[in-house]
């Protein structure tokens, strides 16, 4: 239950990023040696991932720092004795199907309820044109069953914007018989190719493309992840609906295609600053600072929708407390995350009184003028960042808010609740 009002004041160190905590344990799994990894995200579905890597035969220790990682090297993984369990994670699933396509063995992966919804066939053709025999139950859902093998080098244009097929393609690519190319249109986060690079794979980029060389070995890392952003929007919009709020984000990862999102903000008037960057591990990672100020609203174009993915249902949330309303257009790839976020989001919200119109590619919701939010009951039908969206939002609604099932928000970001009412001084 949320209470609205108080502000948000303070400084916080965040958990580690997500999607460069899966690729850092998968790496660490292929490598020779022992891989420490700091700040590994605590978000359950990294422990998914490191989950499937044991069954894998890598040895994984977590402590109170993070995860030591002891890799099997690039063709010493064993095949696994039961299903691999991806749970909610869609980066687990299609990442460790480009793995899985390079065995020589045979491995399932399955997932929960809703990963077993979610569209698989995007990374199984792929694949399968580099030689992997995948199945799949109706064609494109899991489970999965990779008949994995010898791969032949590919030159691939991604036909949708997706890092986790772009990463997939990549990590095939370590096993083909040559040098594997992914094209894609608009460009999505870059984490696999920076940490492929890190762990001493042979990587080139050049005009949009990503070139990969196999090699015979990759080299273990000791690496920390820095503080994961996606979670940090959801208390940077937190700030921004309560008068009076000022805070400092410490050691956030800022890789420029994830941080188009602190853009967005500062379009809308609101002053998001990044008092200090450094580079570390090949990522950029900064501080960010935010202090409440009244938002302008504005538009996510089609161009800008794919680096902003994970953030739009906060942008969107954020609607109401705008002078114009938000508008998110080219985002329709929202309708097939762990809900169809369009369709949940604009549920909650106008539970909550907001005025939304709902495209097949994304939404509006209006701004001020509509009137103010009031408390509502919720549903945010399992997903993590509609919870956490629609959290955000009941900050400033009038009257409290019931979100249900809220716990689900320990996929990406457990310590969520505790973090905004330390926040708030609560
Ligand atoms: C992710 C990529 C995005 C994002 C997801 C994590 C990743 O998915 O929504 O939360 O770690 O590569 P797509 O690449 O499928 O858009």
């Amino acid at each position: 239950m949320i209470s609205p009002g108080g502000t948000i004041n303070g400084t916080v160190e965040l958990p580690g990023d997500k999607s460069i905590s899966h690729r850092y344990a998968i790496l660490a799994a292929l490598a020779e040696g022992a891989s420490e990894i700091a700040n590994y995200a605590s978000a359950a579905d990294c422990a998914s991932t490191l989950s499937c890597l044991r069954c894998l035969g890598a040895e994984v220790e977590t402590n109170h720092s993070g995860v030591r990682i002891t890799g099997k090297g690039l063709r010493g993984l064993q095949p696994p004795r039961r299903e691999l369990d991806a749970e909610n994670s869609g980066s687990t699933m299609r990442m460790l199907s480009g793995v899985l396509a390079g065995q020589p063995f045979v491995s399932k992966l399955t997932g929960d309820e809703s990963l077993r919804r979610r569209p698989m066939r995007r990374v199984m053709e792929p694949l399968r044109q580099m030689g992997a025999e995948i199945r799949a139950s109706d064609g494109d859902r899991a489970p999965l069953e990779i008949h994995g093998g010898a791969l032949r080098a590919m030159d691939y244009t991604t036909p949708i914007p997706s890092a986790q097929v772009k990463s997939a393609i990549l990590l095939a690519g370590l096993y083909a018989d040559g040098a594997s190319t992914v094209r894609e249109a608009v460009r999505t986060r870059d984490h696999t190719e920076i940490a492929l690079r890190e762990f001493g794979a042979a990587i080139e980029r050049e005009n949009g493309a990503v070139l990969i060389h196999p090699r015979p070995k990759l080299t273990a890392r000791r690496l920390i992840v820095p503080g994961d952003l996606s979670g940090a929007v959801f208390l940077i919009a937190a700030a921004l609906i309560l008068p009076g709020s000022e805070m400092t984000l410490r050691n956030v990862g800022l890789n420029p295609t994830r941080a188009r999102v602190l853009d967005f903000f500062s379009s809308m008037g609101a002053p998001v600053r990044v008092p200090s960057l450094q580079m570390r591990d090949g990522e950029l990672v900064g501080d960010i600072s935010v202090k409440y100020a009244p938002l302008a609203g504005g538009v996510v174009s089609t161009a800008q929708a794919p680096e902003m993915i994970d953030e739009l249902p906060m942008l969107a949330a954020l609607g109401p407390f705008t002078e114009q309303g938000i508008e998110i257009r080219g985002a329709q790839e929202l309708r097939v995350k762990e809900s169809d976020r369009i369709a949940t989001l604009a549920e909650g919200l106008r539970l909550m009184g907001a005025q939304v119109e709902e495209f097949p590619d994304g939404m509006r919701v209006e701004g001020r003028r509509a009137g103010q939010l009031r408390g509502a009951k919720v549903e945010p039908r399992g997903d993590h960042r509609i919870a956490m969206a629609l959290s955000v939002a009941a900050l400033g609604a009038e009257g409290d808010t019931v979100v249900r099932d809220a716990g689900c928000v320990s996929v990406s970001f457990p310590q969520f609740y505790a973090t905004l009412s330390h926040l708030r001084g609560a």
